[in-house]
């Protein structure tokens, strides 16, 4: 084994996020903000391979914890043999998807070990959902959501609440996680990233949503880890919980734990720094990795990046030069 990747904070680095495509069947406008968006040509993206051997060489440097994202980690062709080869690691496995295409994939997620998926849902109304992802595909969201719980996996819904679209739904997804202790709800800040057109007037804060959610329902903080995205509650007599992810108002920085790859083989310090650092091609010449991920590390800031503050005038132009959400993967 060897020695963790630490930063000059003291954080150790133990959950990788590996996006493995840019496309996605959905087109959420604060994702994804063209329809004619132009993704990564297929030579571009890492291959199954050597997927599998990035995902080892951080294993050995102490990953416990391994999740597939985006776009759409479902709509790759090479998904199953990805999730076959990553569930023989010995670590945890997840994705984060939007369970169109989930059905398909249930044998082989319970063969990987995989336990719990995180499902983005922002909306429980058929034709706002139609408005949100521009393609009519809620009720087998839905459905997916049903027959994953009833597949005895544990599902966290993504919910992004934005001012105006959806956060008059706030209290219907609430409602959800009463009766049901696999599944909880997550509520998002709207986070920034290039074209999608964030405003600070647009986001429901965290304050806000706490606010909201206490005119109907009476709940209890839940404990939880320094490195955890989300504050999580429990509405008394409830059996799942809700969380409130708070990038923008109550940054998680302090305790962060995440590493990220994107499709195209980029190292990624944070969700929000900009300086990448490309693995794919050093691999395919046949270089050792491991310094240059030890490095990156290394120059890590403390928190989004170094921007500051999403409100500073600057962040903006910093944000905008970001990629965007779905070459990313969240
Ligand atoms: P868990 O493993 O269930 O805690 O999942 P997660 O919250 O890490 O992952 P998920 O893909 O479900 O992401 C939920 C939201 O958290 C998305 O909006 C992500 O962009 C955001 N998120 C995930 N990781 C980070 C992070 O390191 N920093 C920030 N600021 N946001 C993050
Ligand atoms: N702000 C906050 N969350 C976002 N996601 C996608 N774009 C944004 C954004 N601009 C969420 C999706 C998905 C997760 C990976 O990231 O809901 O569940
Ligand atoms: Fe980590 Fe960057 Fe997310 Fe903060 S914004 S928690 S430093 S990835």
């Amino acid at each position: 084994m060897s020695s963790p990747i630490t930063d000059t904070f003291g954080r150790t680095h133990t959950y990788l996020r590996i996006s493995l495509t840019d496309k996605c069947n959905l087109r959420c406008s604060y994702c994804m903000p063209q329809e004619d968006m132009q993704f990564m040509p297929s030579q571009w993206l890492m291959q199954a391979d050597e997927i599998a051997f990035l995902a080892k060489t951080f294993v050995n440097m102490g990953v416990s914890k391994i999740r597939l994202t985006g776009g759409e980690p479902l709509v790759r062709k090479d998904v199953g043999k990805i999730i076959e080869d990553l569930g023989e690691l010995p670590t945890s496995l997840t994705l984060t998807t939007n369970a169109v295409f989930v059905d398909q994939f249930i044998d082989q997620l319970k063969k990987a070990g995989v336990e719990s998926l995180n499902v983005s849902l922002d909306t429980l109304q058929e034709e706002r959902f139609k408005t949100i992802t521009r393609r009519d595909h809620f009720s087998r969201t839905l459905s997916h959501i049903r027959l994953l719980l009833q597949e005895g996996f544990t599902v966290k819904i993504n919910m992004v609440v934005m001012k105006g679209v959806n956060d008059d739904e706030i209290n219907d997804f609430v409602k959800l996680t009463l009766d049901e202790s696999r599944l909880h709800v997550r509520f998002i800040e709207f986070m920034p990233f290039n074209g999608n057109k964030w405003d600070m007037s647009k986001i429901v804060s965290y304050a806000d949503l706490i606010h909201n959610i206490s005119t109907l329902y009476r709940f209890d903080r839940l404990p939880g880890e320094a490195q955890d995205t989300a504050h999580r509650f429990q509405v008394q007599g409830g059996k799942g919980s809700f969380g409130i992810i708070g990038t923008v108002t109550h940054p998680f920085c302090s305790g962060c734990n995440r590493i990220r790859l994107t499709a195209d083989g980029k190292l990624k310090n944070c969700l929000f720094d900009t300086s990448e650092v490309d693995l794919l091609t050093p691999l395919r010449r046949g270089d050792d990795v491991a310094p240059m991920i030890y490095n990156h590390f290394q120059r890590k800031h403390f928190a989004h990046g170094g921007h500051g503050d999403f409100t500073d005038k600057n962040a903006k132009t910093e944000y905008e030069s970001n990629r965007k959400m779905i070459a990313i993967g969240g």
